[in-house]
């Protein structure tokens, strides 16, 4: 883990490409991702003091994860509007909007930098998007124009430069699995210090300091779900680790990965590190 990966928060001409794809793969390791990370986005909007009767506006809204919890927490007076430039994935979101009985929430599909609305929102929320952006904090800026004085904006992004620094479990595949990650997310564009970047984002745009937090999910046990989750990361990352010449189908070999990082880990006796990730909170001057 020798190589570097400290970066400042910097501009990029063009958007990430969106590393791990627009599969319907894609859209199912979302979906699973959250079940990983859903628990710490639901803390982080508890904290805010998103509540009844709020309008959030939803960022990159994905499979409509967040934008779910976000209905559940502002109830049926509150009204959540998710937005992604993905159209397709919508599908699925509104699917699981109807499935679930909620009616407070809509999704439109566009790039959220570039959209009006008529009325002005309680909060701004985004989890794991800034990062794909081409200046991270400029978006953010253009974001938090939708908010009312005294409006909430909270943002989860993920930090990867800090990620090597951990060396959990500092075995063979775990560390491959960690440069593979790196040199993809930094081949597509997308920023890796998105996460703390988040402290300047908000600083430049004029809120207060934001409350931050920085977590991982671990585990070393058994029956964790962090194995196959890393196995489904890969799975959405491999046509670009092809593409850029990172690695072969052969070399991940993603049938048995999640298996193997399994062994590895219970040999080792030492917990495994998801992603990190930060979450930032603050709200704009009345
Ligand atoms: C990693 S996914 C996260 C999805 C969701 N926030 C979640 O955590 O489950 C990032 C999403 O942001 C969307 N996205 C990227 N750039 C966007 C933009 N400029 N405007 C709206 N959505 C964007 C992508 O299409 C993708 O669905």
């Amino acid at each position: 883990m020798a190589k570097d990966y400290a970066e400042h928060l910097h501009t990029s001409k063009s958007d990430a490409t969106y590393t791990l794809g627009r599969t319907s793969h894609e859209t199912n390791r979302l979906i699973e991702q959250s079940r990983i990370y859903g628990e710490s986005t639901r803390r982080l909007c508890k904290r805010t003091g998103i509540s009844n009767g709020m309008r959030v506006l939803e960022i990159g809204s994905g499979a409509g994860d967040v934008a779910l919890m976000l209905a559940e927490l502002v109830g049926p007076t509150g009204q959540i509007v998710g937005v992604d430039i993905n159209a397709e994935i919508l599908g699925t979101a509104r699917q699981r909007a109807i499935d679930t009985g909620l009616h407070n929430l809509e999704f439109i599909a566009g790039d959220a930098r570039s959209l009006t609305f008529s009325d002005k929102f309680d909060a701004v929320v985004g989890r794991f998007v800034l990062m794909y952006m081409a200046d991270p904090g400029k978006a953010f800026s253009q974001l938090i124009t939708h908010l009312k004085p005294g409006g909430i904006a909270a943002f989860q992004e993920p930090e990867y430069t800090l990620y090597p620094a951990f060396l959990h479990p500092d075995t063979p595949l775990m560390n491959q699995l960690i440069t593979w990650i790196l040199d993809v997310f930094k081949h597509s564009g997308a920023h890796l210090n998105a996460g703390i970047g988040l402290y300047q984002a908000f600083v430049d745009a004029g809120l207060p300091p934001p409350a931050m937090h920085l977590e991982s999910p671990i585990g070393a046990e058994k029956t964790w779900a962090g194995y196959r989750y890393m196995a489904t990361i890969f799975q959405s990352l491999l046509p670009l680790l092809e593409k850029y010449g990172l690695a072969t189908v052969e070399q991940v070999e993603v049938d048995t990965l999640a298996e193997r990082i399994r062994q590895e880990v219970l040999t080792s006796k030492r917990p495994f590190f998801l992603p990190l990730h930060v979450t930032a909170y603050s709200t704009l001057r009345i």
